[in-house]
């Protein structure tokens, strides 16, 4: 087994990585004010219960801990929506993004990463973050929305600002976090939600063949959606269409460094990638963490939660839970079935993972080939982001071969 914790210094704050926790599955953490759930099936319950587990999670947020609502609406932004309303924008935005929009994107999916890689080998060296990862998925989904992938260095200023912290999560800090913390992200906020409404508003006067242009001509029933959710769900899709599947790439590979075994196994058949993509969402799962609320008194594991309470899911810690994964600090494509709750679970499962699955598994292959070996570099060390709640590099070179 390969310890990848030692192997890549992996900050004390992925406690998921550090091999199997002790302690009860469902725990309250006083100094934080938040339940937190740790195991696999009392995660799973979580997010098959909408009814109880309410993804409305400002709702439990003290007023003073939120920014103005003249500053911030969430109306719109479908992971914080419940029954009966999530089924509706769910069904109207479905209709814009489909399966079928996703597939046509292969081809293009595969010229970018084979340019995105010449041009790195060009300058004979490759930090796989900044040469692929984070641009492969950040222009297909801007090219796929319809705006500019030339404006990228933007998007990541925007998700650096919202999503790059390490503070702690917690309903209990300080009025001087508190600020510091509005402060940092309002900014990035507003000024995204002023692009993407621009870009939206165009799109009304002049359509265009891009999935704005459909969101904002999308119907049910003969409704259409106001612009502020096409905005808000744009942004969904600008942040969520590349931060996670930029990590999904890059923990892949160092899978496939920490255990060089799978690496020979995949490269020799490449049936065994969508495996692979799976087990590494499993195994360094990309977004770690979904918050709910309680909207009712509920009892989980050997717990008992009472109404209106936040409650963390620790997705990577669930998808290590040895009740569920047997060796779960083994990467292990091989596993059948691998019932990984990585995508989330439920109706909100994650809308965009035919797209993170196909951006994974052609870049992978394409990688295998044109490379000899996927080795990361001794000398010149991998890092993570800090985010408590994200498990992904920051920082990925590779020794060229
Ligand atoms: C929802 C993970 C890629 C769009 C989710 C959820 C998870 C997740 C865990 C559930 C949220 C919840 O229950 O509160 C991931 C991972 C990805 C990925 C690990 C890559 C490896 C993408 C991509 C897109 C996308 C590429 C879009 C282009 C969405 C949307 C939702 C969602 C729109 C909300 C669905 C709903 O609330 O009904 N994702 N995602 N995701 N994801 Fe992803």
């Amino acid at each position: 087994m390969s310890d990848i914790v030692e192997r890549y210094d992996i900050p004390e704050r992925h406690f998921w990585l550090h091999g199997p926790r002790s302690g009860p599955a469902v725990e309250f953490d006083a100094g934080t004010g938040l339940w937190n759930v740790y195991g696999y099936p009392e995660a799973h319950e979580v997010l098959g219960d909408p009814a109880t587990f309410s993804s409305d999670t400002m709702r439990v947020v003290p007023k003073e801990l939120l920014p103005s609502e003249d500053d911030f609406s969430l109306n719109g932004f479908i992971t914080q929506i419940d029954p009966p309303e999530h089924g509706k924008l769910r069904k109207l935005v479905s209709s814009a993004f489909t399966r079928k929009v996703v597939a046509d994107l292969e081809p293009r999916i595969a010229a970018l990463t084979g340019e995105l890689i010449d041009a790195a080998r060009e300058r004979e060296r490759f930090e796989l973050v900044t040469d692929l990862a984070y641009p492969l998925p950040v222009i297909v989904i801007a090219e796929l929305l319809g705006v500019p992938s030339s404006d990228r260095d933007l998007f990541k200023q925007w998700a650096d600002a919202l999503f790059q912290r390490d503070a702690e999560i917690s309903l209990n800090r300080s009025a001087e976090e508190r600020s510091a913390d509005l402060q940092a992200t309002m900014g990035p906020w507003k000024e995204m939600s002023a692009y993407l409404a621009a870009h939206a508003a165009e799109r009304r006067r002049r359509p265009r063949a891009d999935l704005l242009t459909r969101l904002v001509e999308a119907e049910v029933d003969g409704e259409r959606l106001p612009d502020e959710q096409v905005v808000n769900f744009a942004i969904v899709l600008l942040l969520a269409g590349h931060i996670t599947t930029t990590m999904l790439l890059g923990n892949t590979v160092l899978c496939l460094d920490a255990f060089p075994g799978e690496q020979d196994a995949v490269r020799a058949d490449r049936s065994a990638i969508p495996a692979v993509i799976e087990e590494s969402i499993r195994f360094l799962t990309p977004f770690a963490l979904l918050g709910r609320t309680t909207t009712r008194e509920a009892r989980l594991g050997d717990a008992t939660i009472p109404a209106d309470q936040m409650v963390m899911v620790w997705l990577a810690a669930a998808n290590r839970d040895p009740r569920q994964f047997r060796d779960p600090g083994v990467f292990a494509p091989g596993r059948e079935p691998n019932p990984h709750l990585g995508f989330g679970r439920g109706i909100h499962f994650c809308l965009g993972a035919p797209l993170a699955r196909l951006e994974g598994q052609v870049a992978l292959n394409i990688l295998l080939d044109r490379f000899d070996v996927l080795r990361t570099d001794p000398q010149d060390p991998v890092r993570f982001i800090p985010t408590p709640s994200l498990t992904g590099v920051r920082r990925l070179p590779l020794v060229l071969g």
